[in-house]
């Protein structure tokens, strides 16, 4: 016998209640809405009364911007999956959210506010901004009606020319990690679920949906798998994407070795897998761990429904892993108080929300050359010239399902072959232009830049000449290392007929810059969001000291990087959400975990700026390093400003030599304050993770004892202090 909702719940909870001999004293008829129990023990007593039908409908969701005719209530947005209100399961609204809450082609503007880019955030090395960026994105979630965010990217950047490394944290698992981490840990602080993307190895944008990537077990544990290990160990998200991509021939969504040994039993996940969209081939992936197929319109049959139920019923598919499959999206909407607080849309406050996306920004840019003092400017610094970058607009923006645009964007048509999403290139209505003339007491002089010839002469007359240089990246596509459109050429141009030229670039990752010796500073604002315009002249002003740090290397050129050609670039056409299959292709990372900087240090090459590099307007000197090992590894030294102004110091702590090999690593980093003059002494404490090597053999962490090599300094290559510790052995489970 069974009771159906709401009618019969508490004809089900008596029946119920009596065999498990405990629910008397629990709210009437509905146990599971004890907020005293644990989400465990919630999503249990609830699915006791939820039939195969119920189950199986938490299971696969629907992709709004697909749907023929949009149910009422329903936001054209990235998911919906409807709620069953008779126990109290509110319909899921999905949302894309990396930088912000984005638009999915919800008209031309949406009121939301946008976060610097990934890689900005991460140049940071501040999950404290992370956290608050995060929170920031999860309030305008909830009040834009959004309550499962598809948010928390943490794709290691393994090739500086993936499309989508701009969404991403950078390329040290240690760095993306913690700052994926805590954006999580921000986006959930309001009641919301996030997601943890694109699991795993989706490295390149290029044939994404056919690729597969190969790569050994420790290679990966050690690298891409290492940063979601930290991050969805510390962030603890509601739900985590399983990407498009193959890993060693198997999709990422079908495979068992991502889905269950590694994420539900080796780091004991609880949450649920929820797939890309357009990423289930087959009902093998329930098996496999798969726990909900996501916008159901984009595969090529909708699997997680009615052949889910034929498959239990013909005993292919047991009724307990369906179950177990509803208890992990229930366990997560209990436990971030999804059902408990129900959305209440409103009070959205994209002013002081966009004001927290200028402080992410203007501790994000970094400094990358200052010659002969060029900056900061002075507030009188004569006549300046302006050029390119569409600076009199705004500032650029990335592509894809992660797009944010806020009112006042402004929308230039993208290049050729570009996947149509979208619909164009968008700047974010800040325009740097304008923050420059607020300042300056002199003259300023704009040039767009499509005349190179035009542009050196305003720049000839200039005091001082600032180039603004653009990368677009997008969703679906790669990119190169070369600024397109001439703007190499342009910055040549103007710094032959100015020798005070500035470039200040707003890309997506790393690009060759062929010019540098020709100009006097250079400035790396990434994407920097909602007051990007306002931020990037706080930086040349001097009213912020430029903080960031590099969270990518950038190399000279592609002839440096494991895979000069990036496979498949030629061949492969963009790919759009809806995946077709494509030629399969193999990518071997035959890198194995030795990703950006560690690649560079195994090989011995100097790349154009390290990892972790980034000037400051003032100095900073390091002294006095002690280094304690034993059964853990710490470091402590004294961090002192030398310099006349106050300033953000990032000290970090690299590994340089194992017992056995070279072997470098970031084993922890700091942000550090300080006033004109003053020292602090510093403590950083290595992640023992970061110290250890993955033993495939044994199925564990593993670190030998013997004398370990370190340094702590400015960047990936600046060994400012050296040391060494004798650690004992250690082992450590998954
Ligand atoms: C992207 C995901 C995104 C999803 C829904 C896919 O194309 O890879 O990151 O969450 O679309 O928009």
């Amino acid at each position: 016998m069974t009771c159906k909702h709401p009618a019969g719940a508490a004809c089900a909870a008596i029946i119920l209640g009596l065999a498990a001999g405990a629910w008397a004293a629990k709210p009437a008829g509905e146990p599971w809405r004890d907020p005293n129990l644990s989400p465990d023990q919630r999503a249990d007593l609830l699915l006791r009364h939820m039939s195969l039908d119920e189950q199986i409908a938490l299971l696969h969701g629907h992709f709004p911007v697909l749907m023929k005719t949009l149910p009422a209530g329903v936001i054209r947005s990235a998911g919906w999956i409807p709620g069953q209100p008779g126990f109290g399961i509110p319909a899921i609204q999905e949302s894309d959210a990396s930088l912000g809450v984005a638009n999915a082609g919800r008209g031309d503007t949406d009121d939301a506010a946008p976060l610097p880019s990934g890689l900005a955030l991460a140049a940071t090395f501040d999950p404290k901004l992370a956290f608050a960026g995060g929170a920031m994105i999860g309030r305008e979630a909830r009040q834009k009606g959004f309550n499962v965010m598809l948010a928390g990217g943490a794709n290691l950047a393994r090739d500086p020319r993936n499309g989508r490394n701009f969404e991403y944290l950078g390329e040290d698992p240690l760095l993306g990690g913690l700052m994926d981490a805590a954006a999580i840990r921000g986006l959930q602080s309001n009641h919301i679920v996030t997601t943890a993307k694109h699991y795993a190895l989706n490295d390149q944008e290029t044939a994404r949906g056919s690729l597969s990537a190969d790569i050994g077990e420790a290679a990966m544990r050690e690298s891409d798998l290492l940063e979601f290990e930290i991050a969805i160990k510390q962030g603890r998200p509601g739900s985590v994407m399983c990407s498009y991509n193959r890993l060693n021939g198997t999709y990422a969504c079908e495979n068992p070795l991502l889905l269950t040994d590694v994420l539900k039993r080796d780091w004991g996940y609880k949450g649920w897998v929820m797939s890309d969209w357009g990423a289930v081939h087959s009902l093998d992936s329930v098996a496999a761990g798969l726990d909900q197929e996501s916008g159901q319109e984009a595969d090529r049959q909708v699997f997680f429904d009615a052949p889910l139920k034929a498959a239990v019923k013909d005993g292919k598919v047991p009724a307990a892993r369906v179950r177990d499959m509803a208890h992990r999206v229930l366990r997560s909407l209990f436990a971030e108080g999804v059902i408990d607080h129900p959305l209440a849309p409103g009070g959205l406050d994209t002013r002081a929300d966009s004001a927290a996306a200028g402080r992410v920004a203007e501790q994000a840019i970094v400094l990358l050359k200052n010659s002969s003092g060029v900056l900061p400017l002075a507030a009188g610094a004569g006549r300046i010239a302006v050029i390119g970058g569409h600076a009199d607009v705004g500032v650029i923006s990335g592509g894809g399902s992660s797009q944010v645009i806020p009112v006042g964007s402004v929308k230039f048509p993208s290049p050729k072959g570009a996947p149509s999403w979208g619909g164009g290139v968008i700047y974010h209505p800040s325009s740097p232009l304008k923050a420059i003339q607020a300042r300056a007491k002199g003259q300023v002089a704009y040039a767009d830049g499509s005349d190179p010839a035009a542009a050196a002469t305003l720049a000839k007359d200039a005091d001082v000449a600032i180039v603004f240089a653009t990368q677009w990246a997008t969703e679906a596509m790669d990119i190169r290392l070369q600024l397109d459109d001439q703007q190499d050429a342009l910055i040549e141009a103007v710094a032959a007929a100015n020798p005070h030229t500035i470039v200040v670039l707003e890309t997506g990752g790393p690009v060759a810059m062929p010019w540098l010796d020709k100009v006097q500073g250079v400035l790396e604002a990434w994407y920097p969001g909602a007051e990007g315009g306002e931020a990037i002249a706080r930086a040349l002003y001097g009213e912020v000291d430029p903080s960031g740090r590099l969270p990518v290397t950038f190399p000279t050129g592609e002839d440096q990087l494991p895979r000069p050609e990036l496979p498949g670039y030629k061949a492969a056409a963009p790919e759009g959400p809806t995946m077709t299959q494509g030629a399969p292709l193999q990518v071997h990372y035959d890198e194995g975990s030795d990703v950006g900087y560690r690649w560079f240090a195994a090989k011995g090459i100097k790349p154009l700026f390290p990892f972790g590099y980034g000037l400051s307007y003032t100095d900073f000197r390091y002294g006095g390093l002690k280094a304690a090992g034993g059964t853990g590894l710490s470091v402590s030294f004294t961090l002192t400003n030398t310099g006349a102004r106050a300033g953000i110091e990032t000290p970090q702590l690299y590994l340089a030599k194992g017992p056995h090999r070279s072997q470098q690593r970031l084993l922890a980093f700091a942000r550090v304050a300080l006033k004109p003059g003053e020292s602090r002494q510093v403590i950083l404490a290595a992640d023992p993770l970061l110290l250890a090597d993955w033993d495939a053999a044994h199925h564990r962490w593993k670190r030998d004892a013997g004398r370990y090599e370190l340094f702590v300094g400015r960047s990936a290559e600046d060994p400012a202090l050296q040391g060494r510790a004798t650690l004992t052995a250690a082992t450590m489970a998954p």
